[in-house]
């Protein structure tokens, strides 16, 4: 079977890797992909967000199955367009993935259906916005309704920060709107929890815990992830339910409401808060590094679930993994999330051998005469599957110690809530 993976980053080398491990698989090619995916599957330089391009090639090559990565490309339908095409494709469409496209859409169905999150209002005017902000408690959080690359989001410890953020958002810097939405800070301890859906059914697809700092401490500013571990130690049987049973079910319920389904990955951005959830955010796609962190502990094979997700047949298979715990430490460029350089070779790299337990993903990477050299902000995540965490953690500082990249930085203490 010949199958298209969609995207760039250590997700998609993932979403490869994991696919190579399927007999059934015969050839993958990855759109654009990275200097990692070149190795094991061929790279094709089309832009993903030229569909007609991606139908040309598809139909071309005769491809049964596509996989799409990343969130853009799914707002903007991509899902719906190769479908009218009768290419496979395992994504959700253009209105389910308004869950992640419009956090103002999902906040309407957490009312309707009340599920638990954050208490809110949506705002159209930034004189009714400083108003508000004269009554509230702080800090406060300001979001963007679009997607923002993880930047749309501001907590506010005071008035002044509320109020610019408002002006930001209002102004049109994550694109022309005109509502913004506030709500109520929780404190808790995040978890990200997946599911895997046909549409008719679903099933559970791990749970992880991010680092979305860029400092140890979790300090600075957010990044799109430095590292993370699986499974999340807050999972148990008892908050597994309360998450289906509260905010996933009645959300797939609210979409088949509006005469759509989902089919895909779905990321729920949780905050737990004295052992009860609450929905922080919703992804329509795996996470990045999470999902680096969960496909190494997959035992089955991959290409059979999306395929059964496709076909929506998933009720007939049964998603087993290994028990052991794995950890991702990602490499990034110095400088990272703010300007960084590009185009730095990373010499090492080959000369790293892997035990069957430890993985490279690549990211921000690229191939020039052979040779690997950074191209993006986040650049390798490296991950480990073992009994404890800690013995994963030191092992990655090993193969990171080998790698010896002078032009690259990374979090020493991914996984302190589970390492002591
Ligand atoms: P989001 O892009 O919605 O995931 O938000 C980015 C990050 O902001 C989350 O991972 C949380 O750490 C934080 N955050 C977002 N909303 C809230 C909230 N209501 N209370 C506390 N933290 C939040
Ligand atoms: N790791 C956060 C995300 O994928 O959005």
């Amino acid at each position: 079977m010949k199958v298209v993976v969609i995207g760039s980053g250590g997700r998609e080398h993932a979403l490869c890797c994991a696919l190579l491990n399927s007999p059934k698989v015969s050839k993958i090619y990855c759109i654009p992909g990275n200097a990692g995916t070149n190795d094991i599957a061929e790279n094709v330089d089309i832009d993903p967000s030229d569909f007609r391009k991606l139908e040309v090639f598809i139909k071309e090559k005769n491809i049964d199955q596509v996989i799409i990565g990343p969130e853009k490309p799914l707002v903007d339908g991509i899902t719906d367009f190769l479908e009218k095409e009768n290419i496979k494709v395992f994504g959700p469409n253009k209105i389910a993935s308004k869950l992640e496209g419009s956090k103002i859409f999902t906040k309407k169905i957490c009312e309707k259906y009340n599920i638990p999150t954050a208490k809110f209002g949506i705002f159209n005017n930034k004189l009714e916005a400083n108003k508000f902000f004269d009554s509230c408690k702080y800090p406060i959080v300001v979001k963007a309704d679009g997607l923002a690359s993880g930047k749309g989001v501001y907590i506010c410890e005071n008035k002044i920060k509320a109020s610019l953020a408002v002006d930001e958002i209002l102004d049109g810097k994550f694109g022309k709107t005109n509502e913004v939405l506030i709500e109520e800070f929780l404190e808790g301890e995040e978890m990200s929890f997946f599911i895997i859906s046909d549409g008719k059914m679903f099933k559970q697809f791990g749970t992880a815990q991010d680092h979305k700092r860029v400092f140890e401490g979790d300090k600075g500013k957010n990044t799109g992830g430095m590292g993370a571990y699986s499974p999340s130690r807050l999972e148990s049987k008892d908050l597994n339910k309360k998450i289906l049973n509260k905010i996933v079910i009645p959300t797939l319920k609210g979409l088949e409401e509006l005469n759509t389904e989902f089919k895909g990955f779905l990321y729920v951005g949780l905050m737990i808060v004295e052992g009860e959830p609450f929905l922080i955010e919703y992804n329509v796609r795996m996470g990045d590094p999470e999902c680096q962190t969960i496909l190494p502990k997959l035992k089955t094979d991959f290409y059979e679930i999306i395929d059964a997700c496709i076909n929506k047949t998933l009720n007939k298979i049964n998603i087993e993994w290994f028990d052991d715990k794995s950890i991702c430490i990602v490499m990034c460029s110095k400088g990272y999330p703010d300007k960084f350089e590009k185009e730095i070779e990373i010499r090492n790299l080959k000369k790293i051998s892997l035990k069957k337990n430890e993985f490279i993903f690549h990211a921000g990477t690229k191939t020039i005469d052979n040779k690997i050299y950074s191209n993006g902000g986040r650049v390798l995540n490296f991950v480990i599957r073992s009994d404890e965490f800690q013995e994963g953690r030191n092992g990655i500082f090993k193969l990171i110690n080998q790698l010896n990249w002078e032009g690259g930085f990374f979090r020493k203490d991914i996984g302190y809530k589970v390492i002591d």
